[in-house]
């Protein structure tokens, strides 16, 4: 990152050196932020494949490729080592030794450098309560009591974790520290920014924080929580509808109303917290837009103003790209540059010929659609912030015709965004069953003139799911790719998240594919574009957040929801889950392995 902001200290009250080294901590770690490098000073045709060529491997670059499985293991390539830092449940203790417990299903995390790559804090998503785990609920539309739905609450939010490198390699929680704390779905407020604080439904301050799943982090040192699903919490519970909470229903709290995603616009919006500072208070900013937000992406070049690059994790929903009105300043100006996000404008990706890919039956490998083209950004009006899909798919069909969205603003269903080091935007579209799509894809966006503030771009599928027919176990394929990251030898880092009810089925898309996996995908050389099999999750998981430190040494992953058959009621043949009876349980990991 070459802007001031970069390498002179920025205003806090952490010292100097902690934030230079963040900055120093997430250009090493590749990802989203290291554009501005390679643009000006490789001299690499920035259109070519081979732009990341000049890179040095790392301790990830190499390794024997895995094949599928269905073990209830955490597994990962020969000579690395996978360890459990801390799982649901875990108490940690932050300032005045309080005691706090680790939130459900970890989804987002990032590593927040405090001396250097072996000590730093964890900001870790929890994205979604399990009711069954956690009080014994299956979805039977029988009534909830408050102290379940407050535990519900409690699992939720936002994990903050002082952590440690022993000289042995592994890794603890430092505790007490005055670091660690929670965010939790109903405490504490967070404060809305932009154009619609103040509005109707939206008002200055949202309780607690829902539906977290994946994030980013900005160059300024703080970390954005995306809020996806979020309307579970407010849906009264139904017979056999697992991700319907009904906390208005049984909260007993006033409050709890505010749940109510149509009265309501509290939640569903993009979540600002600062992982150094224990007193900040987190912001959601109505700039962004609420959609179902997965994570966030940016890139920032000299001269430019700040980007930001969205997904909007539905089926047939569109990739969004916010362009600052503020510039990234230098450090005096840090007040300046964490209102950043609170004034743009928003847009939303145009596909031509068309953005989903269709097949012709479900598993099908060979697109009835274009795998590349054009496009351009359409830019989203204030008005249409508060509930941006519903409002843009009305305005096109008034405007353009009922087909007109779905033609081409539809997408099959972003994940991740993540910007490489040469400008481009790697989305991944994970599956649509709408259009067949079974497998998924990751595709390339590139900004005409490698423009930042572009209106114009153009696309290309670079990477298809499916599987292979690969003779190597190793390179059978991937299906459904969710969270992305690359690495600074430029490697795409894939993890997969087929659902849970299609993993391990006698004969269907995903059989080839086992248990939910992380994989590798060269993007130079003559494997670009594989897939290489680097771990396995365990059973009914899949894997999520995957983040190096900064020297590469370690990449932390979470492991979300192992054995969620068990808290599913209506399967076939039904789970035999009985609460508090772990043997029961359709996983054991990590306490134990089923298989
Ligand atoms: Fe929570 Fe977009 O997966
Ligand atoms: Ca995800
Ligand atoms: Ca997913
Ligand atoms: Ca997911």
């Amino acid at each position: 990152d070459r802007s001031d902001a970069a390498r002179k200290p920025m205003r806090g009250k952490l010292s100097s050196a902690t934030r230079r080294d963040f900055i120093r901590g997430v250009a090493a770690a590749g990802a989203s932020t290291v554009g501005a490098v390679a643009i000006e000073s490789s001299g690499l045709d920035l259109f070519s494949e081979q732009a990341f060529a000049r890179h040095r491997g790392n301790d990830f670059s190499e390794f024997r490729a895995i094949a599928p499985s269905s073990a209830d293991t955490l597994e990962v390539a020969n000579g690395f080592r996978a360890d459990v830092l801390i799982s649901w449940g875990d108490i940690f203790r932050g300032k005045d030794r309080r005691a706090l417990r680790y939130g459900f299903n970890n989804d987002f995390l990032a590593y927040f450098p405090l001396r250097d790559s072996r000590e730093g804090l964890l900001f870790v998503n929890h994205e979604y309560p399990d009711p069954f785990f956690l009080h014994g609920y299956k979805p039977d539309a029988s009534a909830k009591n408050a102290a379940q739905v407050q535990e519900e609450q409690d699992s939720v939010g936002n994990s903050i974790l002082h952590v440690k490198r022993r000289d042995n390699g592994r890794w603890k929680v430092v505790s007490p520290s005055k670091y660690n704390r929670r965010i939790y779905g109903d405490r504490p407020d967070l404060v809305f920014t932009g154009p619609l604080r103040g509005a109707p439904g939206i008002g200055t301050s949202a309780h607690g924080s829902v539906g977290n799943c994946s994030g980013g982090i900005t160059p300024w040192g703080t970390a954005l929580s995306c809020e996806e699903n979020f309307d579970g919490y407010g849906t009264p519970v139904t017979l056999n509808v697992e991700f319907a909470y009904g906390w208005p229903q049984f909260g007993g709290q006033p409050e709890d109303a505010e749940y109510d995603f149509n009265t309501f616009k509290k939640y569903g919006w993009v979540c600002e917290h600062d992982p150094y500072d224990p007193g900040y208070v987190g912001r959601k900013h109505t700039a962004l837009g609420r959609f179902r937000h997965e994570n966030t992406a940016f890139r920032h070049e000299p001269g430019k103003q700040f980007v930001l690059y969205m997904g909007d994790d539905k089926n047939n929903e569109g990739v969004y790209k916010f362009v600052s009105a503020r510039s990234l300043r230098s450090s005096r100006q840090q007040d300046d540059n964490r209102r950043i996000l609170e004034e743009g404008k928003l847009y939303i990706a145009r596909w031509e010929p068309e953005g989903r890919r269709r097949f012709a039956v479900a598993g099908s490998r060979d697109p009835l659609t274009a795998t590349e083209g054009t496009g351009e950004w359409v830019e989203v009006r204030q008005s249409e912030l508060d509930d941006t899909a519903t409002k843009l798919r009305a305005r096109m069909a008034a405007d353009f015709g009922p087909a007109e969205y779905d033609t081409h603003f539809a997408t099959n269903r972003p994940e991740d965004v993540e910007v490489a080091e040469d400008g481009s935007v790697f989305i991944a579209l994970t599956n649509n069953s709408s259009v067949n799509d079974s497998h998924g894809a990751v595709r390339r966006l590139r900004e005409d003139g490698n423009d930042p503030e572009a209106t114009t771009f153009t696309w290309r599928d670079y990477a298809a799911g499916g599987p292979t027919g690969s003779p190597d176990p190793g390179r059978q394929g991937f299906s459904a790719p969710d969270n992305l990251v690359f690495d600074r030898a430029g490697n795409l880092w894939v993890v997969t998240d087929i659902s849970t009810l299609s993993l391990n089925q006698p004969s269907n898309a995903y059989t080839y594919h086992k248990n939910n996996a992380m994989f590798m995908i060269p993007t130079s050389g003559p494997n670009r574009g594989v897939a290489f099999r680097f771990a396995n999750g365990p059973v009914e998981a899949e894997l999520t957040g995957p983040y190096f430190t900064p020297d590469e040494e370690t990449l932390f992953v979470n492991v979300q929801h192992p054995g969620e058959v068990t808290g599913i009621r209506a399967t076939n043949p039904p789970s035999p889950g009985k609460f508090g009876r772990e043997r029961t349980y359709t996983s054991w990991w990590p306490e134990g392995n089923k298989t």
